[in-house]
């Protein structure tokens, strides 16, 4: 009979979810196991953010070339050499798999490769290159999620693509459509249309990310109109066919597209199906979530679920300090899930970045807050970089000058995005920020700037600019 292995933790996926989590309670002195059916590193290392970073970092230098005439800076024509770009992402990524393998070996975490299933509330089963079966004391769910597959959408993977064959591709199309005009099927357009491809977006809301406040949509909107990206929106999707030239999109409205190939980018499912939960008893929502608390517990002692499948902030960071705060509740360490202070990317050209509420859910939740917003026009480093477009603005308390909120959009959201998640995380007012020191000439002292116009106190702008909730 096959021996049944012990472990004192399990944990099922090793995406940005589970390995920390992995990691966290080795370091606690834990056996643990972690089981993982593809790579590690999960989404977000082989067929997500790092990926499509790797990508973008290329058409930032293109960017950066075609910008250099701003500056009396003259190169010759920009040739693109996208195999170059493709294999300098898997090169990213094949370092960052061995460097994650190198971790879970020195951390003493053993590796199981293959599809686990819960067979009862401490017992998985494995397939795949490992079969066994083990048993562990506690377990952690982080299985994640993977690009929605549409019926009425024929996928292919050579014309009609999802985010994970788009990303694998060798070649450019020369015309892409992109259906959904969400988080993904914003970076991959602002990626492509910088590296000359023709983009469409098909968008079924009357918005470009509609989950981000109206002002960020906006500034998006326009910034891919001014950059040739055909957007649409309003218009929902109805069929998808293979033509002899290449693809073709129907619109419920009647109207056709025609292009080489097509992304499909309408969402993601959980990965909560096959994994035998009804085994183990573990409840999943009408949402298809797995019903967590604060301490990622579910409704089974000793079980948690953390990522994608576990809340609604389907973010790498989130799933990693959820599974850390997993971890730590069952080394007997107190910790919580906060959502308060949660940083948001999007790596489009411009880049895009928020933390907290927008003026609008401010408002909503009962706030009487106002909106304080400085462009990047009236910085000096960003005038000195070329690079003024955009703004960045603070969702403000009224009453207390508490700091809700805050929006970026422009060179550097990215980075920008950190000290207001600080100063969210910890509660801070815009008066704390108007008396930090900032350095000078930075584009930090567009958040300066916003909070002493917060504090009807600006110093580089007129005090008119600001807006009540
Ligand atoms: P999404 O939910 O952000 O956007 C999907 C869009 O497709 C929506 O705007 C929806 O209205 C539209 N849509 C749906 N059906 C349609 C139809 N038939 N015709 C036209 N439009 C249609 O989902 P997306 O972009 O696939 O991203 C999935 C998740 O991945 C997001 O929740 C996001 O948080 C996460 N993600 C985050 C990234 C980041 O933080 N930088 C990068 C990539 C993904």
């Amino acid at each position: 009979m096959m021996e049944i292995k012990k472990f004192d933790v399990a944990v099922l996926g090793g995406g940005p979810g589970g390995y920390p989590a992995a990691i966290r309670a080795a370091q606690r002195g834990k056996s643990v196991a972690l089981i993982e059916a593809k790579e590690l590193g999960g989404t977000c290392l082989n067929r997500g953010c790092i990926p499509s970073k790797a990508l973008i970092a290329g058409a930032e230098v293109v960017d950066r070339i075609h910008e250099a005439k701003e500056f009396g800076i003259h190169v010759g024509e920009v040739n693109i050499d996208y195999a170059q770009l493709a294999f300098h992402k898997d090169r990213v990524i094949e370092r960052m798999r061995k460097g994650l393998e190198g971790l879970m070996a020195t951390n003493k975490i053993t590796v199981f490769k293959g599809f686990g299933q819960f067979i009862s509330p401490r017992e998985i089963k494995i397939k795949g290159q490992d079969n066994t079966s083990i048993t562990a004391d506690q377990i952690i769910i982080a299985t994640g999620s993977e690009p929605r597959n549409i019926s009425a959408f024929p996928f292919d993977y050579e014309r009609i693509h999802d985010s994970t064959s788009l990303l694998a591709m060798k070649t450019l199309p020369e015309k892409l459509i992109i259906v959904g005009g969400g988080v993904i099927g914003c970076e991959f357009a602002s990626l492509y249309a910088t590296l000359g491809v023709h983009v469409t977006i098909l968008e079924l809301l009357p918005r470009l990310i509609s989950s981000e406040a109206i002002e960020v949509s906006q500034a998006l909107t326009k910034a891919f109109i001014k950059r040739g990206i055909q957007v649409e929106t309003g218009v929902k999707v109805q069929k998808i066919e293979q033509v002899e030239m290449g693809i073709q999109v129907q619109v419920e409205e009647g109207k056709h597209y025609v292009a080489d190939c097509c992304l499909v980018a309408v969402g993601r499912s959980l990965n909560t199906k096959n994994i035998g939960l009804d085994k183990a008893g573990i409840l999943v929502q009408e949402n298809g979530m797995i019903a967590v608390n604060d301490k990622m517990q579910t409704n089974v002692d000793g079980i948690y679920a953390v990522g994608d499948i576990a809340s609604k902030w389907w973010l790498a960071h989130v799933a990693s300090h959820q599974g850390l705060i997993a971890a730590d509740q069952i080394c007997g360490k107190s910790s919580r899930m906060y959502y308060h202070a949660i940083p948001s990317v999007i790596f489009t050209h411009p880049e895009i970045a928020t933390v907290g509420l927008s003026l609008e859910e401010a408002t909503k939740r009962g706030y009487k807050a106002k909106l304080a917003s400085f462009p990047f026009q009236a910085l000096g480093k960003s005038q000195a970089a070329l690079q003024a477009e955009g703004f960045a603005q603070i969702v403000v308390e009224e009453k207390s000058g508490q700091i809700l909120g805050a929006q970026v959009v422009g060179y550097e959201a990215s980075v920008m995005i950190a000290e207001m998640t600080l100063a969210i995380a910890n509660e801070l007012t815009v008066e704390c920020v108007a008396e930090t020191i900032h350095a000078h000439p930075t584009l930090p002292e567009a958040w300066l700037e916003s909070a002493l116009l917060g504090e009807g106190l600006p110093l580089h702008l007129p005090p008119k600019t600001q807006k009540k909730g």
